[in-house]
């Protein structure tokens, strides 16, 4: 209902700071055609975008460095950094070339990093054994860099098989039925998480959506003596085809063409993320996550809206890669692109965010 005394009316609106006071323009005053004009000539939205001065006052989101994390490739044997070509930019990393980067990014302002370690592809097989070892890629690689940024960086550790495992899944295969084996597989990422810690993992990231899988490595990290490493589940985490250049850079293959539809979400639900989120802040996830980012931004502001703890958001390597094949066709602006796409994420609700681009967003926005 309209009131005349201001030009948005009553309804529970509130009261715009434009000239309420006196009301010198003429308001509609009763229900009308008037009414579609929504208040104008009073109301005038463009007053407050006028200049970059008065936008930056007003904006209602901000995108910051604080808000990123860089995931960054290692692989073991590797004497130089080797590209990764669907994902430009992007590369494996020797121990010796992520220690710099790594440094590179803390001096940049970057707050955090999420390794993820390659092993030498005879190491693989069928459990992933290789990614337990405590002198293994990742833990080698996590005690290196943790050596060189201290306490500066938050130092995190994707807790997942499927780099090291020879059939490309997530966990072990039951060979009876041809599935992940879901508990056999929580046992590992128990014990895997508990390398990761003592390497110097301050935040374990487990990304394999097996049911259980944060209570499991909480009690691990509890009786290992790691009480103080945090938990960052990928809580709600979809069976995407955004991870293509992902398993490019991890060089990893599911046998057979198969797929992670079995333990990964369908993509077609919403309320259920809100299940999976549920679960993970009960079993003591300290953080949570949801990923992709840009197609889940829905589940992200319900995810946002559902609890209290911080809700992180990894906008993924496909993500990354369509911006930048497309800027590299000079169809679209690639920066101006990112920082829209990393402020919309933010926008739906994410505290922070998992980015190829941290480096180089965070160059742009200065640390
Ligand atoms: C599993 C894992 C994946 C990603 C992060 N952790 C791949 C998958 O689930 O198949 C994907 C990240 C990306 O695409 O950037 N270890």
């Amino acid at each position: 209902m309209t009131t005349g005394l201001h030009p948005l009316g009553g309804g529970g609106l509130r009261r715009p700071a434009v000239g309420w006071y006196s009301v010198p323009h003429r308001v509609p005053t009763s229900a009308g055609p008037r009414e579609l004009g929504a208040g104008y000539p009073a109301a005038r939205p463009r007053r407050l975008r006028r200049t970059p001065a008065l936008r930056r006052l007003v904006a209602e989101t901000r995108l910051s460095v604080d808000d990123l994390v860089a995931p960054l490739f290692v692989a073991d044997g590797l004497d130089d950094p080797r590209p990764v070509p669907s994902m430009p930019g992007v590369v494996q990393h020797t121990v010796e070339s992520l220690v710099v980067e790594s440094k590179r990014l803390g001096s940049l302002g970057v707050p955090g990093i999420i390794l993820f370690g390659l092993p030498r592809p005879e190491d693989k097989d069928a459990t992933g054994s290789a990614a337990l070892r405590p002198d293994g890629i990742t833990q080698r690689a996590l005690a290196a860099v943790r050596d060189a940024v201290g306490d500066s960086v938050v130092v995190m550790a994707d807790c997942c098989l499927d780099e090291f495992t020879d059939h490309g899944h997530c966990g072990v295969v039951d060979q009876a039925t041809g599935e992940v084996d879901n508990d056999a597989t929580v046992d590992i990422y128990a014990r895997l998480a508990l390398t990761l810690a003592d390497a110097g993992a301050q935040v374990i990231a487990p990304s394999g959506m097996m049911d259980g899988q944060v209570a499991a490595i909480r009690g691990a990290l509890d009786a290992g003596g790691n009480g103080q490493t945090a938990i960052l589940a990928y809580a709600a985490k979809y069976a995407s085809a955004l991870y293509g250049p992902f398993r490019d850079a991890a060089e990893v293959t599911i046998a057979e063409g198969g797929d992670r539809k079995g333990y990964q979400q369908d993509f077609r639900n919403r309320r259920e993320a809100l299940v999976e989120v549920a679960l993970d802040v009960a079993e003591g996830a300290d953080m949570v996550m949801v990923k992709p980012a840009l197609a889940y931004l829905d589940v992200i502001a319900d995810v946002r809206a559902a609890v209290e703890v911080p809700v992180a958001a990894y906008h993924v390597s496909g993500e990354y890669s369509m911006v930048k094949a497309a800027a590299a066709n000079g169809w679209i602006d690639g920066p101006g692109v990112a920082l829209e796409q990393l402020t919309a994420v933010k926008r739906a609700g994410a505290d922070f965010i998992l980015t190829y681009f941290a480096g180089e967003v965070a160059e742009v926005l200065g640390g």
